[in-house]
């Protein structure tokens, strides 16, 4: 079994984001091997479930700190946003399509969040981290000046 595998061009460089984000990618894994094991559906829809909270909890951690930032256009809020409502809509969907036996095995849902998340980092997620880093860097200055 080929195992997704994290590696460092990856990191966001928020220790949060990229904390969770790795969460999910050993949830991937899981569920790949809970498959591969042949441990039966039970396990692997247990795995799933899982997957899906922590991919709201961390869309939810996400949402916080957009709009904690003031320097995050209303108009990147609005597309991040509905990225995360499509990915979380379509997990749902794969899943529920798992469980009815409509997907042949787990890997259809887990290579499609696999390159959603790697995209989703890349273009989007990482705009918000420059962005708390500017915030934090003005923050820092004000402060310097006293
Ligand atoms: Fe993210
Ligand atoms: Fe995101």
């Amino acid at each position: 079994m080929v195992r997704l595998a994290w590696d460092p061009s990856m990191e966001t460089g928020n220790g949060t984001i990229d904390h969770q984000h790795r969460e999910m990618v050993e949830l991937l894994n899981q569920a790949e091997a809970a498959e591969d094991r042949g441990l039966g559906d039970s396990e692997v829809r247990g795995i799933l479930e899982q997957l899906a909270g922590h991919i709201t909890d961390h869309f939810t951690m996400e949402q916080d700190l957009m709009q904690q930032t003031d320097c995050y256009p209303p108009e990147a809020l609005e597309g991040h946003l509905e990225e995360h409502r499509l990915l979380t809509d379509r997990t749902r969907e794969m899943i529920l399509a798992y469980r009815a036996g409509n997907m042949d095995g787990v890997r259809p849902l887990t290579q499609f969040l696999w390159n959603w998340i790697i995209r989703h980092e890349y273009e989007t997620d990482r705009k918000l981290v420059e962005c708390i880093r500017q915030q934090e860097g003005l923050t820092a200055g004000a402060d310097s000046q006293g």
